[in-house]
């Protein structure tokens, strides 16, 4: 993983529809055990393409794995963790972008909120695209990316590939300099 991407992130509190308050923080190891609990109970299962996985023990490796090749941020309440945003590097200027809304709290606008935070943390971070891979049959998901600004740009039979073009902050700088 790039080195640059070890930009901080200042934690921030969001307001679900619903009035509920949440934090949005970076994920650390020592959230590992809170995320576990997550997706323990997510439904469903192996909703984006096999993830997450349906055993603990695979939970458990998948996030060990992404803890080592991507960052993420989660939204928490008190000490559960409601919601999993994960940016996973693919080149210096592009990343790959999931994120997991635990079902007790779908529907409320964190999706949303959470993936405004996570586009300008990948901003910041330098890189110049986020890439998403999905299902065409996953409509909550096609419904969220395409109104944070993503757009299919492929498909074949029930995947397809959006991206979102944005201007990574050292370009900005630079143009405003
Ligand atoms: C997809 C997901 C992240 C959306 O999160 P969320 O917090 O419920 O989303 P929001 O409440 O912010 O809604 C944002 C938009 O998503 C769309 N959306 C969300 N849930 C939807 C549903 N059940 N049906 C259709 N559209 C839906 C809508 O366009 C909505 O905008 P609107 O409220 O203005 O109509 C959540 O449903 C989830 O975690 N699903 C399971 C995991 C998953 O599929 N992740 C994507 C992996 S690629």
């Amino acid at each position: 993983m790039s080195d640059d991407f070890e930009t901080p992130f200042i934690p921030v509190p969001i307001r679900s529809i619903g009035g509920r308050d949440f934090t949005v923080r970076k994920s650390e190891l020592a959230d590992f055990g809170a995320l576990v609990q997550m997706y323990k109970s997510f439904e469903p299962k192996g909703v984006a393409q096999g993830l997450p996985p349906r055993e603990l023990r695979r939970i458990a490796h998948w996030l060990a794995r992404l803890h080592d090749k991507a960052r993420a941020l989660m939204a928490v309440e008190g000490e559960r963790v409601v919601a999993h945003a994960i940016l996973c590097p693919i080149s210096e200027a592009s990343v790959e972008y999931t994120i997991f809304i635990h079902q007790d709290f779908r529907r409320q606008g964190v999706g949303t909120a959470l993936s405004r935070l996570a586009v300008e943390w990948a901003r910041q971070a330098g890189f110049a695209e986020l890439y998403i891979s999905t299902e065409l049959s996953n409509k909550a998901a096609l419904g969220l990316y395409q109104k944070m600004g993503f757009r299919i740009t492929s498909s074949l039979d029930n995947e397809c590939e959006m991206k979102l073009l944005v201007i990574p902050a050292w370009q900005a700088d630079t143009r405003a300099a």
